[in-house]
């Protein structure tokens, strides 16, 4: 998609770059990550109203530090260096960078000495956060300094004649509690943006590459009822209507009420072509007496492409006009900056996203990433827009086997209902706390185990049922959230006095890593 405005930040290998383009962003101006390496011709192509330089791990003199274009500054468009990019900028434009000495990380206050637009409506005295090792140590005498914190002497400043301007601390995180303002000048006060970036107009332009891309092609979709494939129908469906076919496979291992949510959702309200497969009879024959959790992996993920495909093949005879040429994906810009910062018409690089179930790479069709742009919390965004439900939008994710790894163990049907019964207890009740938009992932898990209870004058040998209740940004690492013992005290109450065959609850308290989120 094009963009009429848009800041392209230079990756140094910041763990904050993906923070700074998301706030870029909040603040109505479309923002990519690019390579350090990139050219100064391939800026220009992009005409950005600005280029910011992230922060890194490296010291600008190591050997092999990124470096970028020294170029870049005779563009004449502004740049803003942060951290590391920062001292990059004043090492080119004649500076001295040293070791401070000490590694500075934390909070620090800054003092603003000069009337400049970068800090322009900040208070005189306010708190940033400092991540380096390396700091400036002569400022060239073309730069004036303009704010400093106790230890940090030029802990902003600008170029007297070129747009440079650098901040040391780190706007784009929380612990910088003006940081916006900061973004917000640059973006405003010195590039001059008029600010497009929103999803209403994310969703007008989307419609029309959408329709660009397919013309009157036919896309085939399969929907998990996850938020990103969720998303991505319904933006579809928006743009092409009846040339979307969107697949659900039951496989039998779902979640209580999946199902009917997906096809009253799609079907009934959206009135999309969903073509619902049940399948469940034959995934659970395949998992019969298998235990090992990658052996289910690979047993459901063949199954599901045999049967996607079926599926798929099927609605082109359905449909005989016009074979289906396209596959709708629910990539996100996460997964593509992941697999390098590929740039849109680079999708052979991007891995096929595995929640829909590992699509092998040699299917015959072209991608359709309608969200291959956006951050997660701008995808929930333009579902809310585009009105998807509640449910679908804030949905947690599920994994693509999904309960199929928290059955540990054997896989059978009484199994089954014994997890979905616990697991929609677990749901209810966090639900009615308010804490399901608070916590990333909460599900039951059913153990391959019994123990010991007493039910009346009878000892019973029954199931425990395990929950895992994780807050987590990325689902790389995860804290177990802390429920409120009243809150655990009600779903165990309640799963082991309706749900026949458990006679125990256990509640899982380990973060990630080392243990990690799924069970199995
Ligand atoms: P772990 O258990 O590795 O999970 O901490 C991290 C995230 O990935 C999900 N997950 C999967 N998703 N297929 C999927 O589509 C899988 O095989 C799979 N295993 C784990 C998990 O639910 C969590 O969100």
């Amino acid at each position: 998609m094009t963009h009429d405005e848009v800041i392209p930040i230079l990756d140094f290998g910041s763990q904050y770059a993906q923070l700074i383009a998301r706030r870029v962003r909040e603040a109505g101006v479309f923002s990519e990550l690019v390579a350090p390496t990139i050219s100064v011709a391939e800026l220009k192509k992009m005409a950005p109203k600005g280029i910011i330089l992230s922060g890194g791990p490296s010291s600008v003199y190591e050997t092999g530090a990124p470096k970028c274009d020294p170029a870049i500054f005779d563009l004449g468009i502004p740049v803003l260096g942060i951290c590391y990019g920062m001292q990059l900028g004043a090492l080119y434009l004649g500076g001295k960078v040293q070791p401070a000495k000490a590694r500075e990380f934390g909070r620090a206050q800054l003092k603003i000495n000069a009337d400049e637009p970068l800090l322009k409506g900040l208070p005189q005295d306010t708190t940033v956060w400092m991540s380096h090792g390396d700091q400036i140590h002569d400022l060239p005498p073309e730069f004036v300094p303009i704010a400093t914190t106790p230890t940090c002497p030029f802990a902003a400043a600008r170029h007297v004649a070129k747009p440079f301007f650098g901040v040391q601390f780190h706007p784009e995180v929380t612990h910088t509690p003006r940081g916006e303002k900061v973004f917000q000048n640059f973006l405003y006060e010195i590039c001059k943006c008029r600010g497009t970036w929103s999803m209403g107009n994310f969703i007008e332009h989307s419609i029309a590459a959408i329709r660009e891309q397919v013309g009157s092609g036919k896309v085939i979709c399969g929907l998990s009822g996850g938020v990103d494939s969720s998303v991505a129908a319904a933006i579809l469906h928006k743009a092409i209507g009846d040339q979307l076919i969107c697949i659900f496979v039951d496989n039998g291992l779902l979640r209580k009420g999946e199902r009917e949510l997906v096809e009253s959702t799609f079907r009934d309200h959206f009135r999309i072509n969903l073509q619902v497969v049940d399948e469940a009879k034959e995934f659970l024959a395949d998992l019969k007496d298998v235990k090992d959790p990658q052996q289910k992996r690979k047993l459901i993920g063949k199954r599901f492409i045999e049967v996607f495909e079926a599926a798929a093949s099927q609605s082109a005879i359905r449909n005989p006009q016009s074979e289906i040429e396209f596959l709708a994906q629910g990539t996100l810009y996460p997964d593509v900056i992941e697999s390098g910062h590929g740039k849109a018409g680079t999708a052979a690089n991007i891995k096929l996203h595995h929640n829909v179930g590992g699509l092998p790479e040699d299917l015959e069709f072209k991608l359709v990433e309608p969200l291959r742009e956006l951050f997660k919390d701008e995808v929930r965004k333009v579902g809310e827009l585009l009105g998807l439900p509640e449910e679908i939008v804030w949905r947690h994710p599920f994994p693509g086997p999904g309960l199929a790894v928290r059955v540990m163990g054997d896989i059978t049907e009484e199994r089954l209902r014994v997890l979905r019964d616990a697991d929609e207890i677990v749901l209810e009740e966090l639900i009615a706390a308010g804490l399901y938009r608070k916590t990333a992932q909460v599900f039951a898990v059913l153990l391959p185990i019994g123990t010991v209870g007493v039910m009346g004058d009878a000892r019973s040998y029954d199931s425990v049922i395990a929950i895992r209740a994780v807050e987590s940004t990325d689902f790389m690492t995860a804290d177990w959230a802390r429920i409120p013992y009243e809150v655990l005290a009600t779903m165990s109450n309640r799963i082991i006095n309706e749900v026949r065959g458990v006679n125990r609850v256990v509640y899982d308290i380990s973060s990630k890593p080392p243990a990690t989120i799924e069970w199995e």
